[in-house]
């Protein structure tokens, strides 16, 4: 299984911020945002990393991350996705990479201290969704629940106005190759963007989905808040000796 991260996109929301570099590379307390989903992979036993970004900046992550030898990366990869049309759209630059592998997509701007070990290594096929209950899941993918089978997804509705659950979906993923395939026959929702969450409505469809809980903390570190708190997170954890968000080594691919 291989990784791929998705790191484009303007930053809008952290100007002035992003106005000097790509979000994906602020600080978070002593480490660049993009070096925790780095380390989630390779903690999931994936070294093989292709960190899809776009924009302006694009040219700062070679500045910071190089070959990504330092940090366990066995192989990284950089791809460009041109203009703004949607994470499933920059997912697609991720095809000729996957070369028919799973992959294990991370948005860049998420943030856990989860082992996503176990999942990676009992993949088979179709797809797999982390979910995380939140109280207000307005601002994300969020799981439609069969009525008389709780434990079955029927469809992700992105950022509805009356969330029919509490289960957010998280910036984890795993695909098959199917993925690609999906992407293709995806329509620009109503922001003109190619949306993940119909992709993975095409699984649902298709039943080949399947989802567990992100077993750990998360936030998405997209906002001013939770940007600053994952700063305080890892400052607290950091000063408290715990070893969690440090370099995990890497261990053997799935
Ligand atoms: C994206 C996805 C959404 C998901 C979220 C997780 O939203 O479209 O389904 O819940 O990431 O971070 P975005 O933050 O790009 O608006």
């Amino acid at each position: 299984m291989k990784g791929v991260i998705l790191a484009g996109g303007l930053g809008t929301r952290l100007y002035p911020l992003t106005k000097a570099t790509n979000k994906h590379l602020l600080p978070v307390y002593d480490q660049c945002m993009i070096h925790y989903p780095i380390a989630n992979l390779l903690g999931a036993g994936i070294d093989q990393i292709l960190v899809v970004t776009g924009g302006p900046h694009a040219g700062d992550f070679i500045r910071v991350l190089g070959t990504g030898k330092d940090l366990g990366v066995k192989h990284l990869e950089y791809g460009y996705q041109e203009g703004e049309g949607g994470i499933a759209e920059a997912l697609e630059v991720a095809e000729d990479f996957a070369e028919g592998q799973s992959v294990f997509v991370v948005l860049g701007d998420n943030f856990t201290d989860a082992d996503l070990g176990p999942a990676a290594r009992g993949f088979k096929e179709g797809a797999h969704l982390f979910l995380k209950e939140v109280p207000d899941p307005r601002d994300y993918g969020v799981a439609v629940f069969d009525e008389s089978d709780t434990s079955r997804i029927v469809a992700i509705e992105e950022k509805p106005k009356a969330p029919k659950s509490k289960y957010a979906v998280t910036g984890f993923y795993i695909y098959d190759s199917r993925a690609f395939d999906y992407i293709r026959r995806s329509e620009p929702s109503a922001r003109g963007e190619l949306e993940i969450t119909t992709v993975n409505n095409f699984y649902i469809a298709d039943g080949l989905m399947t989802w567990s809980k992100l077993d750990g903390l998360w936030l998405d570190c997209g906002s001013f808040d939770s940007l600053f708190e994952a700063n305080r997170i890892v400052a607290e954890t950091r000063q408290g000796g715990d070893a969690r968000f440090s370099q995990r080594p890497p261990t053997d691919p799935a």
